[in-house]
């Protein structure tokens, strides 16, 4: 049994051990059997759902808290596991799993602190392939992760191929970019992992890579873009007074909208440096009209909340306190007052980018070095005082790839962090305790090792790496 993360909102172990799992039946039995590598009997049913060593999986409503709750009883003849919905089912798989071949007897239940519990993968500063998004993917899933952002566009490259504009992908894509076919692939595997895409179009600075393939979108006399190989941010922009800038992203929404099954469609609006305010703020509201003329709720980074409190409908906050964003601060306030939902994304706290301390050779420290309890050890509920209750719906942890360029890098980024992040994101504040975090991670190193995973062996963590 490796330590459980996150941590179950309640345990209660009877003392002694279980039969060692060996089918699955019921409901998403299939799934399940796969993710705990047992057999199944391919048919989804139950026909002697006690024997021993029986994992059965079970629908029931009354479990209550949602989708995502599940009750877990393990006995003597095997494990049932009951949930509200088939996300919580798969919840409560992955719960098992991490206890191991012989579950301790006993009872767990368990239901999400937050609803919004996100992972976010630059894949336009450097491209990654969809093999690699779906391995990203099953990391999240993993820990109980439930949304994949996608920042699909930036300066550095348009990772999304758009049919009615294909020099997007032609030349802002052209060392990598997703076909419409690639992008379904990354959504049903989210989507078989309960994982909902968010797709992010990054506008209206950072757009280097769409005024290469599309120049008229520049302001004009601003022409004569070239692909961008640097790091500098808010240079780009596109002419936001423009119809044909409009146009485009109208056109780009509607494909996009049509790609994504999920509600929400991110457009950035962040670091948009070199535009005016009144013109930011009449753009952002323009495209989160767009967004959701298309049937989808806009979600921007915070800076979206200056151009009004209901220009999108989730705010994602990045800002670090004291990086000069008081007056962000003031506005994304007002708009979780004035009904917008926020997701905390902290740059100093969850942005997984950042270096863990001096001697990381990857990633950068813009916004601070962050170690493994600096991951961990904070409540985003208190990072921005004066939020009301209810406005903050989750949290989501962003990868930037500037210096990140193979799965081995993104894997020594996220590995320990990212599970400490799904605690914050899933387990209830008072019940989290940094020093028991610590002792139960120890042994998911072994486990990473074992799945083919890079990772950092932090020195917070008496990692438990002996070869069993
Ligand atoms: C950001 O880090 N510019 C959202």
């Amino acid at each position: 049994m490796t330590g459980l993360i996150p941590r179950p909102v309640h345990t209660a172990w009877a003392g002694g051990t279980g039969p060692r799992p060996r089918r699955v039946v019921g409901e998403g039995a299939e799934t399940a059997a796969r993710l705990l590598g047992l057999d199944t009997d391919g048919r989804g049913v139950a026909p002697d759902a006690g024997a021993s060593g029986c994992v059965e999986l079970r629908l029931d409503d009354r479990v209550g808290a949602g989708p995502e709750a599940y009750r877990l009883v393990s006995g003597t003849d095997g494990v049932t596991i009951t949930a509200g919905g088939p996300a919580g089912l798969l919840h409560g798989v992955r719960t098992l799993a991490q206890l191991g071949e012989a579950p301790p007897l006993g009872e767990i239940r368990d239901a999400p602190r937050y609803a919004y519990r996100g992972g976010m993968l630059d894949v336009s500063r450097h491209f990654f392939d969809v093999p690699q998004v779906l391995c990203y993917i099953d990391l999240l899933a993993a820990y109980k992760f439930n949304h994949l952002h996608l920042h699909l566009s930036d300066d550095q490259g348009w990772r999304i191929a758009v049919g009615a504009l294909p020099r997007l992908a032609e030349m802002g894509g052209a060392d990598g970019h997703y076909s419409a076919a690639d992008f379904r692939r990354i959504v049903a595997h989210a989507a078989a992992h309960h994982i909902t895409v968010v797709p992010e179009i990054d506008l209206p600075g950072h757009t280097n890579a769409a005024l290469t393939a599309y120049p008229d979108l520049a302001v004009p006399g601003e022409s004569g873009h070239l692909p961008y190989t640097v790091q500098e941010v808010g240079l780009s922009r596109v002419d936001t007074g423009s119809e044909r800038v409009f146009a485009f992203v109208d056109t780009v929404v509607r494909e996009l909208a049509a790609l994504t099954p999920g509600p929400l469609l991110h457009v950035g609006g962040d670091e948009a440096l070199r535009i005016g305010a009144e013109d930011y703020a009449r753009f952002m509201r323009r495209v989160g009209d767009i967004v959701r003329a298309h049937g989808k709720r806009p979600m921007a980074w915070d800076e979206a909340a200056l151009a009004g409190p209901d220009t999108v409908d989730v705010v994602q906050v990045w800002r670090p306190r004291g990086h000069g964003g008081a007056a962000v601060e003031e506005a994304v306030l007002a708009a979780a007052r004035g009904g917008a939902r926020l997701v905390m994304s902290p740059a100093d706290r969850v942005y997984l980018d950042m270096k863990y301390d001096g001697d990381t050779p990857l990633g950068t420290d813009w916004a601070a070095r962050i170690g493994l309890p600096d991951a961990y050890d904070w409540d985003p509920a208190g990072y921005l005082p004066g939020i009301p209750d209810g406005a903050i719906v989750g949290v989501e942890a962003p990868l930037w790839t500037e210096t990140l360029t193979t799965s081995a890098e993104l894997q020594r980024m996220l590995l320990p962090r990212l599970p400490a992040v799904a605690e914050v994101a899933w387990s209830p504040q008072q019940d989290r305790d940094w020093d028991d975090f610590a002792r139960r991670v120890a042994g998911h190193g072994r486990w990473w090792t074992g799945q083919g995973l890079a990772w950092t062996p932090v020195g917070e963590v008496a990692w438990d790496t002996a070869v069993s």
